[in-house]
């Protein structure tokens, strides 16, 4: 028995990448001493014209995370793409991810991975909707394989809190980081057919949910039916600014989502989510914490992987 338990540990140390101390603070600093201003000079081009780029990298940066580690392979255009997955829904922000690329390979060809652009461009996106600025250790590589199905291991927008908890908390998170990270949604938008149910026919009861300020119901029944795929802001306060009016939203029952709804009244997370709501610095500042131990789950470092050429294909050779 013992001997099993050891032969499996040695093989989770083979297969699994290593996830700590390999990630540092300037891994650029020599080898391409311009990639962060690189980065950021673009990442705040596009910002001027399209102030919704924050939720896109966000958004895209989350689930290459969660989907076979932060190793850039959300960014693969081949047909078997975790990108091109139902789960991917409103997936976007690539377009910026490969100008980047192009950018730094012209500059420093074959150094910089395109999962730290991801973590780095999200990094500076966040700033500039007025969210924290933060170190973001680098030195990720970009994975060898993308996993479409495990898209399907994220957990949906009609989840327990429980269920939430134990998401994060598997990647070693706890719930003041996990609650922070939900508090992404302070930026971006959601699809109506993810909460049209708590509209019309909330779990089978022909009404709305009882759980949603009757307001906001009819707010969002009006938006929903304005449109053909319409989508609406998860922050019904400040949808384009990285703040913490999302939690006082959820507080006085105007959550879009309902596990954002949830959050506010469950009792594992009904004080952080109010203590996030009291106080916009201690929210950003556990943020910026939370953000640096996402970017780091199951990275590749050293001499896995490989520093892709092109974000959208692995190198041939
Ligand atoms: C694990 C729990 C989470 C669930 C269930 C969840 C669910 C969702 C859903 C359903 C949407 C709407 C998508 C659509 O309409 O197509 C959404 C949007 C978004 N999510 Fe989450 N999310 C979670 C965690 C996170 C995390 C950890 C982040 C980032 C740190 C994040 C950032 C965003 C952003 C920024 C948007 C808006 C995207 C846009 O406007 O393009 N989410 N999320
Ligand atoms: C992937 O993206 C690149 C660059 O936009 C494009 O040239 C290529 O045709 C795409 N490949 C697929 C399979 O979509
Ligand atoms: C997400 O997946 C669907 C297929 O399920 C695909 O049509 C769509 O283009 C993908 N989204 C992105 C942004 O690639
Ligand atoms: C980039 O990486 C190569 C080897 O991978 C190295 O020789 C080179 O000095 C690095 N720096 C730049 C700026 O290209
Ligand atoms: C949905 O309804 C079932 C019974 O019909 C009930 O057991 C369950 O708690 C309800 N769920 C919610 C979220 O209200
Ligand atoms: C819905 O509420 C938002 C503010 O939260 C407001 O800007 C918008 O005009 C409202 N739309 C409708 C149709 O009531």
């Amino acid at each position: 028995m013992k001997i099993a338990n050891f032969s499996i540990l040695l093989l989770a140390f083979f297969i699994f990448p290593i996830t700590f101390a390999q990630l540092r603070v300037g891994f650029y600093d020599n080898s391409c001493p311009n990639a962060e201003t690189i980065v950021q000079n673009l990442v705040s081009d596009e910002f001027e014209s399209d102030p919704t780029i924050t939720a896109a990298l966000l958004r895209m940066h989350f689930h290459d995370c969660f989907v076979g580690g932060c190793d850039g392979s959300i960014l693969l255009n081949s047909t078997d793409s975790e990108r091109f997955v139902g789960p991917n829904l409103s997936v976007r922000g690539f377009e910026l991810i490969d100008e980047i690329k192009a950018e730094l390979e012209a500059q420093c060809p074959s150094n910089v991975s395109c999962a730290d652009i991801m973590a780095l461009a999200t990094r500076d996106s966040v700033a500039l909707a007025g969210g924290p600025s933060y170190n973001i250790p680098t030195g990720r590589r970009d994975g060898l394989r993308t996993n479409a199905n495990g898209v399907f291991n994220l957990i949906g927008p009609t989840a327990s809190v429980a269920a939430f908890l134990s998401f994060f908390g598997d990647k070693d998170m706890n719930t003041l980081d996990a609650v922070a990270l939900l508090g992404a949604h302070t930026v971006g938008v959601g699809s109506c057919d993810l909460f049209q149910d708590r509209l019309v026919n909330f779990n089978g009861t022909g009404l709305p949910d009882p759980s949603m300020d009757s307001d906001l119901v009819a707010n969002l029944t009006t938006i929903c039916e304005a449109s053909e795929n319409p989508s609406t802001g998860l922050d019904r306060s400040t949808p384009l600014t990285f703040d913490n009016a999302f939690f006082g939203q959820i507080r006085v029952r105007r959550g879009v989502l309902q596990l954002d709804q949830r959050l506010a009244t469950d009792e594992a997370t009904s004080s952080v989510v109010a203590q996030y709501a009291a106080d916009n610095d201690l929210f950003k500042r556990q943020f910026a914490i939370a953000m640096v131990k996402m970017g780091a789950v199951d990275v590749f470092t050293g001499e896995d992987g490989e520093i892709r050429t092109n974000c959208w294909a692995f190198n041939n050779n």
